[in-house]
């Protein structure tokens, strides 16, 4: 990476001249090939999630139909996200017969002893964009109780992910999609009290898979305090640390509110927290356990597990004197079964349920799923209460797509500026570029061929293409499996650019970069043609460009976000010619042409 900006600093060769003034300006081969390196690494980050998105829902599609096998033909499961779903106090917080390792107190628990595969049902993990933050708990059918810290920072739902425990036999865990955080309302971030969310699965567990949901208490009675209760996650093995590679857990007592109070002072609310563990230090969970199980075994009316904690805070990790502190779930009991056993109707439908919508042209005569919730506060006649609720439902459809859709650029851009940060090093080389004659500021010709192969509006890229329909004859008997097939079908679609390039031609070749010098913005930059390749596919499209360190190194990270749009959109020009956008087949033919150069349009170069 130095190495690459150090590079970045050498002079820029190559300009034309025009009557003494230079004209146009080629950034140097070694600003080109940096530019290619980060280009490269920004591809397999890209492969890497679109495989990702692609895999969730091919395992989407595996749960539904196991889910649809389980149910038997004829009784088939409804769509989590319109399911009710109230806690039904059916089976609950059993485990798997076996030997039960929680550590012994005096054991090493800061890392603790690694669990039995399978041995807690209910944990959970959630990932935002496929990493692992936080730890969870299963408490219904589609639902999961954590730590509402966990969201602070990243609230959107179609970022996170829950992956459900693994078999006892070590099978695979199931990763599902996340349809809806419901964070406590009065959780306050600066300190942590009400640290409790509800997060509702886009599909219910499997009775037939391993996962299984903890018992909640039935009253606001808990255990007193010297009771030994267990911890459970993935979090660090001591202060600082790694993360765990697989679940360990502790059996760390109960301590009065008193306890708590005189060890951890006036941050400890005892309403809503309780504290757990040793005085001596050593036992503790740790960063990364946040929204996990404090579990308590009863014996009646059968031996179940009862979640009283979920994991919040601490002060460090196993400090002597320092106990972990821990959510009361039995006091949020009522606001738990308030908002499990709302009806679907009765609030705004999520993003992913929006997005998986596929609307009808015409507003039904009755508002149903998801639009309904709008509908219901109308006051006038149903038919006009439902097309006002397929208008407001459309309106946020669409907020919803551009909500992803930043999200999408951002994370690019970041990832992009990450890489390309300017180093203060390079300020102080800045190589004094000549000032462009006025009288070479912008042509006409220069401004149509800037609107053509410019891509425009970042949103043109991204596309929410409509379902396909498509004859499946096993999928009447699983209401669900359909929409998931297409959504899958869909998915390939958008990614076949990156995913259909063989992995070791997965590389980007910035192969000419020509600044107009009579451009400059008032930003500072100047408007630029870039040609660039991938695999055997070839774009050229219009960008801004830096010509000094510090601009330049501003604008590479555009530069390259667009350059993997426009592949992008030269994949899909190809797949579908008719619909394709101009500038996207514009690119390929170039592409066509091979290695020319971006000049012949420019008056003859002349050395200086
Ligand atoms: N807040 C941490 C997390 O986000 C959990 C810390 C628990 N700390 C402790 N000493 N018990 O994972």
């Amino acid at each position: 990476m130095l190495l690459a900006m150090l590079l970045l600093l050498l002079p820029l060769p190559d300009p034309w001249f025009a009557q003494g003034h230079p004209l146009y300006m080629r950034l140097p081969p070694s600003t080109l090939q940096a530019l290619s390196a980060q280009g490269t690494k920004a591809l397999q980050a890209a492969r890497r999630s679109a495989q990702w998105a692609v895999n969730l829902v091919a395992m989407e599609i595996q749960h539904r139909l196991r889910e649809c096998q389980s149910s038997g033909p004829g009784r088939p499961r409804p769509q989590a996200s319109l399911l009710q779903d109230p806690p039904e106090p059916g089976p609950c917080g059993e485990r798997r017969p076996g030997k039960v390792n929680v550590t012994q107190a005096g054991g090493r628990i800061v890392g603790g002893s690694a669990a039995r595969p399978g041995a807690w049902p209910w944990l959970v993990r959630l990932r935002l964009s496929g990493r692992p933050l936080c730890g969870g708990v299963l408490v219904a059918a589609s639902w999961v109780l954590t730590a509402a810290h966990c969201f602070s920072g990243a609230p959107n739902e179609l970022l996170w992910t829950v992956t459900l425990a693994e078999g006892p036999r070590g099978e695979q865990a199931e990763e599902v999609p996340v349809n809806r955080i419901l964070s406590h309302p009065k959780f306050d971030l600066r300190t942590f009290h009400n640290d409790l969310a509800l997060v509702q699965l886009w599909t219910p567990v499997s009775p037939a898979g391993a996962a299984r949901p903890v018992c909640l208490p039935q009253g606001p009675r808990e255990p007193s305090a010297g009771t030994a209760c267990a911890i459970a996650g993935w979090g660090a093995l001591f202060e600082d640390g790694p993360e765990a590679e697989a679940v360990r857990e502790a059996r760390v007592p109960l301590l009065s509110a008193d306890t708590c109070r005189r060890a951890l002072g006036p941050g400890l609310r005892p309403s809503t927290m309780l504290c757990a563990g040793y005085l001596a230090g050593g036992i503790d969970s740790c960063q990364g356990d946040s929204g996990g199980p404090l579990t308590c075994s009863e014996p009646d009316p059968r031996p179940r597990e009862v979640l009283y904690g979920i994991t919040s805070w601490g002060d460090g990790c196993g400090e002597p004197g320092k106990p972990g502190v821990y959510t009361r779930v039995a006091v949020f009991r009522d606001w738990l079964q308030k908002q499990m056993s709302a009806a679907p109707s009765s609030r705004e439908p999520s993003c992913r349920e929006l997005l998986a919508w596929d609307p009808p042209e015409e507003p039904p005569a009755d508002a149903a799923p998801p639009c309904a919730f709008y509908a219901r506060l109308c006051p006038g006649p149903k038919g006009a209460c439902a097309s006002l609720a397929h208008q407001q439902c459309l309106q946020r459809r669409r907020r919803c797509e551009l909500r992803l859709l930043a999200h999408k650029l951002l994370e690019l851009l970041r990832g992009a500026q990450e890489l390309f940060g300017p180093s203060p090093g390079m300020r102080r080389q800045a190589p004094a570029l000549a000032r462009p004659a006025p009288s070479l500021r912008e042509t006409p010709r220069h401004r149509t061929r800037e609107q053509r192969l410019h891509p425009g509006s970042p949103a043109a890229g991204i596309v929410f293409p409509k379902r396909r329909p498509e004859q499946r004859g096993d999928t009447r008997d699983c209401p669900g499996l359909e929409p998931l097939r297409q959504k899958l079908a869909t998915l390939q679609d958008t990614h076949a650019w990156i995913l259909q390039v063989p992995p070791e031609r997965l590389a980007m070749d910035f192969q000419e970069v020509l600044a107009d010098l009579s451009s400059k913005t008032i930003t500072g930059l100047f408007r630029a043609w870039v040609r660039a390749g991938l695999g055997d596919r070839h774009v050229v499209f219009g960008g801004l460009v830096g010509l000094e360190p510090a601009t330049l190194a501003r604008s590479l990270p555009r530069l390259l976000v667009q350059a993997l749009q426009a592949f992008r959109l030269a994949a899909q020009a190809k797949a579908e010619p008719q619909g394709a956008w101009m500038g996207a087949r514009q690119s390929r033919e170039l592409g066509g042409k091979g290695h020319h150069s971006l000049g012949p349009q420019v008056p003859p170069a002349r050395q200086p």
